[in-house]
Formats: C-alpha cells, structure tokens, sequence
C-alpha cells in the first residue's frame, strides 16, 4: 500500500500531520512488512488524536505517565494492560476477528483469566459446588450443530464465579480446590447435565491506572453474573463462551463487551421447597464445523 497513493489517507485531510506523513514516506522507502504497516496505522491515529484534541505538554505528560503506571502494573499475576485492552473493546474486538461464527452459531467470546485446563472430569448431574455455598442452580443443556442435531462425546468444561463473585483461584484458601469447576461428557443426543450455585457479578480490578481512568470518565467495571462454557468436539471448532443472566442489572454494561443477545438466558426461580431458593437454566449452545486446517485446541487466554 505505501509507496502509492491511499486513497484511505485523503478521507481524513485534516488529520494527518506533516509529521505522520513524513513518517509515512520514511517507511515505504525500507519496504512493506506488516509490522511497517501497523506502525503506519498507529501514527496515523496518533497523529489524527493529537490535531484533533491538541494537547497541551501537562496533559502529554499526563498520558505518559499513565501508560508508564500500567506498565508498574503488570507483573505475571496481573495484565493491566491486558485490562485495558479489555475495558476499551479491544480484545473482544479480536476475539470477534479471529473466531468468526456463522448465523446460528453461538458466538465465541473471550475464555478470560480465570479457566483452569486441568478440571476434572465429573459424571453427568454431578454437583460442581464442592462448598454448598450459594442457591443451587440445576443446569440442563444440549450441545447440537447448525442442522439442529445432537452432538454426542462433546467435552463440555465450565467454570464460574461463586455466589460472592469469586473464583476459587483468585481465594484459593477459602475455596475448595476446583469449587465450581467441571468437566462433562455429553450423552448420544449431545445432552448434559449439573448442579450448580447460582452465580453473582463481579467488578474487574478498580485499584490500578485503568481502574482509575474509567472512574475518572464515570465508566464501570462491572460484570453481569455469568457462566463460562468450553465445548469441543471431533469435527467441530472449539467454542468458548459465556451464558449470562438475563436479570443481572449490569447486563447492559459489561466492562469487558462480552454480552450478546444469543448469550443471555434466564435463571429461572423454581417453586420454593424448603428453605433455599432454588434455580434452573436451560440452554443450548450450537457449534460449527471446524474450518479446514484448524486443530482441535483453541482459545486464546
Ligand atoms: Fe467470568
């Protein structure tokens, strides 16, 4: 694209800079790469942010070290940058990229920080709250494909957060290890089955940068309760996913924009019996056939 003349380039004249474009001319005389060309495309906006906005040399300053206080940030335990991709639409926005889904499909979302690869495999209708904590959630769901048939031998993982909005990792010792975890094998008509708490909502970390800037802007972090799903199956694309609660009063503003309409269910409120309220959840969750040259694993975090 360099080298010639970007039509893409004149439909914004006012925003490139002299600068951008001399920035322009130096990398299409080295030659075309895709790292030349996402450098080109962020000096473009960078440039375009700076005329539009015109930033004095405090509020520079100000960026600077907002950006250099992420980088504080982030260690192997915590990604504030990661965060910030998040809360800004970003990874969703790749996500979305990478793991296009046709219609009838169940979309794919991020899997997020909390999946563990080594859940172990429980018996179908088994109870994955090893604490009892929480009002009980009866989950009953099918695994089928685009034709509307079951799929048989799926291997459907799922985590959740408790019903205080915790995973078990992020409280290893306060929850029992792998409390809310579980890794099913569906039946010949794709069909499985567990019992469950019911969920609630959390905030994403408000105490770094990035918790700051979206106080600052008046912004959330919350999000609705949800449960995570991963399904694979010979044949299929592997999906990751959540199921989220249609009631949750934050399901119109996921910090994270992993809310679609195919992704929200109801939580229904079975007729008391006893004491606790009781829950149940109905879903089905449709794959597509693995495109050519995929391998069976996927996901990205
Ligand atoms: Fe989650």
């Amino acid at each position: 694209m360099h080298g010639q003349h970007d039509p893409k380039r004149d439909e914004v004249p006012n925003a490139i800079s002299t600068q951008a474009e001399e920035f322009s001319r130096r990398l299409t005389a080295i030659g075309q790469s895709r790292l030349a060309a996402a450098a080109q495309a962020a000096v473009d906006g960078l440039h375009a942010l700076t005329v539009e906005l015109r930033p004095s040399g405090e509020e520079f300053r100000q960026a600077i070290d907002f950006l250099t206080e992420i980088g504080h940030y982030a260690d192997a335990r915590r990604q504030e940058w990661v965060l910030f991709a998040d809360v800004l639409g970003v990874s969703s926005l790749i996500e979305d990229q990478n793991s296009p889904r046709p219609a009838g499909a169940t979309p794919n979302t991020l899997a997020g920080p909390f999946y563990r690869a080594d859940m172990p495999e429980m018996p179908l209708g088994a109870n994955i709250s090893r604490d009892h904590k929480g009002e009980p959630l009866e989950v009953a769901g099918r695994i089928i494909a685009l034709d509307g048939g079951g799929v048989g031998d799926a291997v459907v993982e799922i985590w959740q957060a408790n019903a205080e909005g915790l995973y078990e990792n992020q409280e290893p010792d306060k929850q029992p290890e792998f409390n809310l975890r579980g890794r099913f094998r569906t039946d010949p008509q794709g069909q499985f089955r567990f019992t469950t708490v019911k969920p609630k909502g959390y905030a994403l970390p408000s105490d770094g940068p990035v918790g700051q800037l979206m106080s600052a802007l008046g912004l959330g972090l919350e999000r609705p309760a949800h449960i995570h799903f991963r399904v694979s199956a010979e044949g299929f694309e592997t999906l990751t996913t959540h199921i989220f609660d249609r009631s949750d009063p934050a399901i119109g503003r996921d910090a994270i924009f992993g809310v679609k309409p195919e992704l929200m269910a109801e939580f229904r409120a079975l007729p008391p019996n006893g004491g606790k309220r009781k829950y149940a959840l109905d879903l089905t969750l449709v794959l597509c056939p693995r495109r050519r040259g995929e391998t069976a694993t996927s996901g990205r975090r």
